[in-house]
Parts: structure tokens; C-alpha cells; sequence
């Protein structure tokens, strides 16, 4: 007899390679084609949206969005918004000036492909384009007062008291020691901010839904933000460059602030698990609309890329 459990595993891995794909169709609408002008930033920006990634922050606006009653329709937009930003921030990540790496998704990295100028330009235009989407997208079906809201979060997570800063405290850190509250901080900033304003998003697509379980659903993104950020640190080690998409041992080479490197690999792991346990605990008021994002804690502190 098969366990029951195991198909729902089943089901919920189909489930993120069906949002991959969806979200690949709607940021390939998105983004302008690279025959339009200025051709070369079009093409910028369509080689490191499209065609890579776990795509996890898309994933999340969609589990959020379905587990409160959500249509898919309406999460498109906030999906593919949230995404620009976290490409955008990957971009400039990898920059000679930030993290200086030649490789993500599997790929050269944006500058290396099309030069520091444009990699940078292709991250503002990223940007902009993902404001603008939660603004125009005619399929979301909210207020206008409620996309300000939206556009209020993802603001936020994005500038310099989300993942900018967060990207300040990292660059400020290289080669300093930080004690585990400061490291929690930059990890929040950093990674938590955004995946938290995913969720987010993904909820108040539904304009009528309940301000409790949004409270429920925050603790959950703040609880699984800082384990993904804990798992990428963990990766940087464990890890192997070909599955990983992007350099293993970039964290070490270049003496960053890591979570196994303050708590040591098993205490990383713990807190890791700790973290996992406790997004779990803030969805029991949630039925089984939420199992994908019960799925998702797990995934993101099991993954291996
Ligand atoms: C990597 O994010 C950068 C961090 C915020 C830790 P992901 O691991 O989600 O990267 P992609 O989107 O799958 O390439
Ligand atoms: C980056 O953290 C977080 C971002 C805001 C992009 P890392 O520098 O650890 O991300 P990777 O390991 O290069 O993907
Ligand atoms: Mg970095
Ligand atoms: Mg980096
Ligand atoms: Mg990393």
C-alpha cells in the first residue's frame, strides 16, 4: 500500500515545477522582448529573469494566496513582482563591488555577460518594472487602495529597512565577527524581508481576507525567511557548485558573517529545524489550503540548491 503521505509529497513537488512554469509565462509577458529598444538592457534583463531559479518567492505568493481563497489570476502579477525584485537584488549581489561571483543559476552572471553598466541598469529597470506591475496588472482583483498597501510592502521589504539594508549590514560585516543577534538582523534584512513580503502579497490579494490570519501567516514568512537564509549559509559549505547554480565556498573566500561559522554546522542545522518547527506551529489555525506552505518550510531548510 502506498502511504498516503507520500503522494501529498508527490503532489506538492508537481505543485512548485506547475508555479515554475506559470511564472515563467508571466514574466516572459512581462518583460519587454529583446527586439524592443534599448535592446541590450531587454535582453539584460530577460537572460537572468528567465529560464532559472527555485523560484520559491513566487511560490510563496501563491500558496499564500490560495490558502486564504485566492484565484490564481489575481496572483500572477504580486507573483511575478515579487520575483523582479529578488532577481534585481541577485544581479547586484554578484556585482565586483558586492559579492564579486561569475556564476548564478547556472549561468554567467549578469555582468559577466553584459558588462557592469548594464547589469546594474538591468536591476533598476527590474525594479521599477515590478511597482509598476502591482499598479497596472488588470488581473488582480483589488482596490486601488489595496494595491497601494501591496505596493507598500513590497516597498519596504525592498529598500533600505528590508533587503538593501540588509545588503548594507552584509558588506559592512565582511571580516568582522557579529554576535547572534546581529547576524539574525542582517539575515533578516537581507533574505527574511522579501519572502516575508511574499507571503504577504500573496494574502492581500484577496481583498476581504482576515487581519488574524494575516498575523499567523506573517509569523510563518518571518520564521521560514531566516531558516532560508540559514540554509543558504549551510549550502555555501555542504553544497557543490554544479548543483548549487552559483559558486560553493563564496562565503568563506571571501570571510562572511555566516550562521555555521558563529554556531558551527550541527547548531546552524538545529536552528534551522527550530526555525521550520515554529513556521508550522503558526499555520495550525490554517486547514489544509495551507499544506503547500507547511511543504514549502520544509523544503526550504531541506533543499540542496
Ligand atoms: C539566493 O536566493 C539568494 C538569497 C536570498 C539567499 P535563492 O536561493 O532563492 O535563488 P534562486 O532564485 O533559486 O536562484
Ligand atoms: C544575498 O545573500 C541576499 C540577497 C539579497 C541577494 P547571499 O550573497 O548569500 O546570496 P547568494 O549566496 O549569493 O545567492
Ligand atoms: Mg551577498
Ligand atoms: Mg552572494
Ligand atoms: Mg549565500
Amino acid at each position: 500500500m502506498t502511504d498516503p503521505s507520500e503522494d501529498k509529497t508527490f503532489a506538492l513537488k508537481a505543485l512548485l515545477t506547475d508555479y515554475q512554469q506559470r511564472i515563467e509565462g508571466v514574466l516572459d509577458r512581462w518583460l519587454p522582448g529583446e527586439n524592443i529598444a534599448p535592446e541590450t538592457l531587454h535582453r539584460a534583463m530577460r537572460y537572468s529573469a528567465l529560464d532559472g531559479g527555485k523560484r520559491v518567492r513566487p511560490f510563496l505568493v501563491y500558496a499564500s494566496g490560495r490558502a486564504v481563497g485566492a484565484e490564481l489570476d489575481w496572483l500572477d502579477g504580486p507573483a511575478a513582482a515579487v520575483e523582479l525584485i529578488h532577481v534585481y537584488s541577485l544581479i547586484h549581489d554578484d556585482l565586483p563591488a558586492m559579492d564579486n561571483d561569475d556564476l548564478r543559476r547556472g549561468k554567467p552572471t549578469n555582468h559577466k555577460k553584459f558588462g557592469e553598466a548594464m547589469a546594474i541598469l538591468a536591476g533598476d529597470a527590474m525594479q521599477a518594472l515590478a511597482l509598476q506591475i502591482i499598479a497596472h496588472d488588470k488581473a488582480m482583483s483589488v482596490s486601488a487602495e489595496r494595491r497601494l498597501r501591496m505596493i507598500d510592502v513590497l516597498a519596504q521589504a525592498s529598500g533600505s529597512r528590508g533587503m538593501a539594508g540588509g545588503q548594507a549590514i552584509d558588506l559592512e560585516a565582511v571580516g568582522q565577527k557579529l554576535d547572534l543577534p546581529q547576524l539574525e538582523n542582517m539575515h533578516i534584512h537581507k533574505t527574511g524581508a522579501l519572502i516575508r513580503a511574499s507571503v504577504m502579497l500573496g494574502a492581500l490579494s484577496r481583498e476581504d481576507v482576515d487581519e488574524g490570519v494575516l498575523k499567523h501567516l506573517d509569523h510563518y514568512a518571518k520564521c521560514i525567511g531566516l531558516a532560508f537564509q540559514i540554509q543558504d549559509d549551510i549550502l555555501d559549505i555542504e553544497g557543490d557548485t554544479a548543483t548549487l547554480g552559483k559558486p560553493q565556498g563564496s562565503d568563506q573566500a571571501q570571510d562572511k558573517p555566516t550562521y555555521p561559522a558563529l554556531l558551527g554546522m550541527d547548531g546552524a542545522k538545529a536552528r534551522a529545524l527550530e526555525l521550520h518547527d515554529e513556521a508550522i506551529v503558526s499555520l495550525s489555525d490554517l486547514g489544509e489550503t495551507a499544506d503547500p506552505l507547511r511543504w514549502m518550510a520544509h523544503y526550504i531548510i531541506a533543499r540542496s540548491s
